[in-house]
């Protein structure tokens, strides 16, 4: 067993519903090599972490290009094997994959973060899409993976700005919501080191808070009024001078 086995084994005895950041630098499995993928395994990298990639097919031409583009440390493998090695693990695949991949991996996941972009579809606007949900992925994954730390971030974030903040025009603040508040400051402390605010937006119940803002996105998306790019982000205002919150909820 390796030394960050053994120390995320002693904490799980320790408490088995309280993750306990590592003291070591984090490997990171980010499985699935697509648009979201590909952005966001090299800010990673860029930001001091150790990256696999999971693929169906590491060998294929485009991981390599991204294991090179990712930098020196950074390795590809399958799916199952990129799951099994990393303390925490980010799905950036169709969510239907991503159900098959959990449920055939079930052991794997106790103690570890699941960093959670996924959107599926829903069924109340979708019903005959395959991944439609009537809760919300984040949800579904958390009781797929009981005794992982699932925080949901960067699902409301197109894959160009997680790539590159600066196309933003702006700071974007990116929602996170999971329940275990230390997991949410270890993914806090990622998305923050790649150039975002974040906010603790609460439990993973309200995961389909954020999912909606995904959803608002779909439905001009599906009528092609939209790119392919999402073009609204969450951000942090500032009230206009002189106007106290009080004044604001009418209670001065
Ligand atoms: N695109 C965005 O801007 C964006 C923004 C926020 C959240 N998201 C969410 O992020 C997730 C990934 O989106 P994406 O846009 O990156 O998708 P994508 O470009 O289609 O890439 C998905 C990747 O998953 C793998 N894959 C595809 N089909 C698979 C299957 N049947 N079984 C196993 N692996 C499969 C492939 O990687 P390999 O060839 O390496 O296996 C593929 O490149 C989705 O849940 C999406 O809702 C996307």
């Amino acid at each position: 067993m390796s030394i960050r086995l053994l120390i995320v084994a002693a904490v799980m005895t320790a408490s088995a519903f309280s993750y306990a950041p590592s003291v070591l630098a984090d490997l990171i499995a980010v499985i699935g090599t697509g648009r979201m993928g590909a952005a966001i395994g090299p800010r990673f990298a860029e930001t001091g972490h150790t990256v696999i990639y999971g693929s169906r097919d590491p060998a294929q031409e485009k991981v390599r290009a991204l294991v090179a583009r990712t930098g020196p440390g950074t390795t590809a493998t399958t799916n199952d094997d990129a799951v099994e090695k990393a303390d925490i693990i980010v799905f950036a695949l169709p969510f239907a994959a991503t159900e098959e991949l959990i449920k055939s991996n079930q052991n794997e996941f106790a103690g570890k973060i699941i960093f959670d972009i996924t959107n599926a579809s829903l069924k109340a606007l979708t019903p005959d899409h395959p991944d439609a949900v009537e809760s919300s992925a984040g949800q579904i994954i958390q009781e797929w993976a009981p005794k992982s730390f699932v925080v949901k971030a960067f699902n409301t974030v197109g894959y160009h700005i997680v790539g590159d903040p600066s196309h933003a025009s702006g700071p974007v603040t990116v929602p996170l919501v999971g329940n275990s508040g230390e997991a949410k400051m270890k993914v806090a402390g990622l998305v923050q080191a790649m150039g975002f605010e974040t906010t603790d937006s609460g439990t993973i119940e309200n995961a389909h808070v954020t999912e909606g803002m995904a959803h608002l996105y779909f439905i001009p998306l599906a009528r092609r009024e939209f790119d392919e790019a999402f073009e609204y982000y969450f951000r942090k205002g500032t009230a206009p001078t002189g106007v106290t919150a009080k004044q604001i909820r009418g209670t001065d």
